[in-house]
């Protein structure tokens, strides 16, 4: 295969993912944008799968739940020319680790914000990790049919609280009862607004001139709401300038109503046309191109897969070069054997079937028994070993507390396991060896001890900890980290690959420790592989 047609299939594809906090509406837009693919052919099928997941907590349930989560971890669609794959990043319940990890292998992210409540936390938190990467991003001003925030407030509430220009490129008329639709400020374009779910995009009223009297006969009153407030952005607003766009300092803004499928397509429509085909990713040795004639791919998930009988397990990888086709012999790296590829899955919104051919951007899903962990790099031939995909720092803690004192290998045993799948994150501390576990949502929590007890034959449970925040701990002074590490040994764990882990009561104190220990770092994040 040449590179022109590598170079070809690489500018049709677009990888991204949407960040939001819970009940903004990425379930509803989810489900609006695969209707547009054609991907789902009714409203409602996203959205039972989402209650489904909801109503439960026992552990048959988690692992239906985890079943279901297999099949929508990635929805690939079509639209117009564009192969789009829509990475779904877990919220709710659900929100863990992997939530921030997938985010680390998009090309682009949409951000739904709830025009009632503005920036709210986890959008915040989800921002933090695009920005890591500069991702771009575009955002959708959602549930524009309910009274909610102004837009110039929502505007200024996300340029402070994230950090991000915005430059709208649409802008509402009147909100709630009064909203009448949208003015496209670049085309130039009027959308009125029609309440119903399968309400498809007209083409729009070509309106040049906001001073036509044909504004005043449509809008009413609502006209020259709309010209004073256009007036108003010019001074205020940013214009849209791709390039910084693309750097991730500035986002697009749409307006609409998700339920209503109003603004969706032309938010998709500008997401495709702006958003960047995959790009090259970083290995350790080099950067990898995209249009690369060898295949390279990285695992970024592991799912544990609905039959624990069998241990089996998907690993989520994303191609990073070249071409996957059925049957491609690879080299597994780190473990240093050669594989092929045979039974290789694909992810459509419904439904999975085995994948033919694949280029970068694309999700692909192999089954293993565990011998694959995150961040783990498949190539045809050179050794690469891919970064960027890191643990990140949890945010709630539990000691472990194991019933059984002779089960202590098997637990250990355990405990590295699901960490190197990602489902959980285990420490131990330096005076005592406890057992600490760290995760980012407490679904993770329920998991590990179920999948202890049902995959280990381990009973475990969990005490409190007085942990509240960590950091990995580095510094190129081995004096001063010697010091560091006498003076806060009740704090100090290894993790599971023996890295030094800082675990602090709150964040106050980490950032009074942080003040006073400036020849040591406090990390964040950490990648797999570092130590
Ligand atoms: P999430 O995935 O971000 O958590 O949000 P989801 O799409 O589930 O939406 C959360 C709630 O907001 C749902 O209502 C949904 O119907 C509603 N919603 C989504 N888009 C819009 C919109 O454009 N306008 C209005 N007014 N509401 C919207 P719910 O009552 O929690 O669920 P349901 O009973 O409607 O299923």
């Amino acid at each position: 295969m040449s590179e022109t047609t590598i170079q070809e299939e690489i500018f049709k594809r677009r990888t991204f993912g949407i960040i939001s906090h819970p009940d903004a509406g990425k379930t509803t837009l989810t489900e609006k944008l695969l209707l547009f693919g054609g991907a789902i052919q009714m409203a409602g099928a996203v959205k039972a799968r989402k209650s489904s997941r909801h109503a439960t907590s026992d552990w048959m349930k988690i692992e239906q739940q985890r079943g279901i989560s297999v099949s929508s971890s990635v929805m690939k669609f079509n639209y117009r020319d564009f192969e789009i794959n829509l990475l779904d990043t877990p919220g709710h319940e659900d929100f863990s680790e992997d939530t921030y990890r997938v985010l680390t292998c998009v090309d682009s992210a949409m951000m739904v914000i709830d025009s009632g409540n503005g920036v709210e936390p986890q959008t915040e938190k989800l921002m933090g990790v695009c920005r890591m990467r500069n991702t771009p991003i575009v955002t959708f001003i959602n549930k524009l049919d309910r009274e909610g925030m102004e837009p110039l407030d929502i505007i200024a509430d996300i340029e402070e609280k994230l950090q991000i220009e915005c430059a709208p490129m649409s802008w509402p008329i009147g909100m709630g009862k009064r909203f009448r639709g949208v003015y496209n400020l670049y085309k130039k374009q009027l959308h009125l607004f029609t309440a119903g779910a399968e309400t498809r995009l007209d083409a729009g009223i070509t309106i040049s001139d906001l001073e036509d009297p044909k504004l005043d006969e449509l809008l009413g009153s609502q006209a020259n709401d709309l010209r004073d407030e256009i007036a108003l952005l010019e001074g205020a607003a940013n214009p849209f300038d791709l390039e910084a766009f693309l750097k991730g300092s500035q986002t697009p803004l749409f307006f609409g109503s998700a339920i209503n499928n109003f603004g969706v397509q032309e938010l998709l429509d500008a997401f495709v046309e702006f958003a960047p085909p995959p790009g090259a990713r970083e290995a350790k040795e080099r950067m990898v191109q995209p249009n690369e004639k060898d295949f390279s791919a990285v695992a970024f998930k592991i799912q544990a897969n609905m039959d624990p009988a069998h241990r089996d397990r998907i690993a989520f990888l994303r191609v990073c070069s070249g071409k996957f086709e059925k049957g491609i012999k690879v080299r597994h790296h780190r473990i240093g054997k050669e594989i092929a590829l045979n039974k290789a899955i694909v992810f459509m919104a419904q439904d999975r079937s085995q994948v033919e051919e694949a280029y970068a951007g694309d999700i692909i899903g192999i089954h293993n028994h565990g011998s694959i962990r995150i961040g783990d790099t498949f190539t045809t031939k050179e050794a690469l070993s891919f970064t960027g995909i890191p643990n990140f720092a949890p945010e709630l803690f539990r000691r472990i507390r194991l019933k059984d004192p002779m089960r202590r290998k098997q637990l250990h045993k355990g405990l590295v396991q699901l960490s190197e799948e990602g489902a959980v994150q285990v420490f131990r501390t330096l005076l005592g060896g406890d057992y600490i576990l760290g995760a980012v949502g407490a679904l993770q929590f329920d998991v590990t001890v179920e999948r202890l007890k049902t995959e280990y034959n381990v009973d475990a449970d969990y005490t409190a900890t007085d942990f509240q925040v960590s950091r990995w701990i580095e510094s190129d002074n081995e004096k001063k980290l010697t010091e560091f590490k006498r003076s806060f040994e009740v704090n100090l764990a290894t993790d599971a690959e023996e890295s030094l882990t800082f675990l602090a009561p709150s964040l106050w104190k980490l950032n009074y420790t942080m003040e006073q220990w400036p020849e040591i770092q406090f990390l964040k994040t950490r990648e797999y592989g570092a130590s």
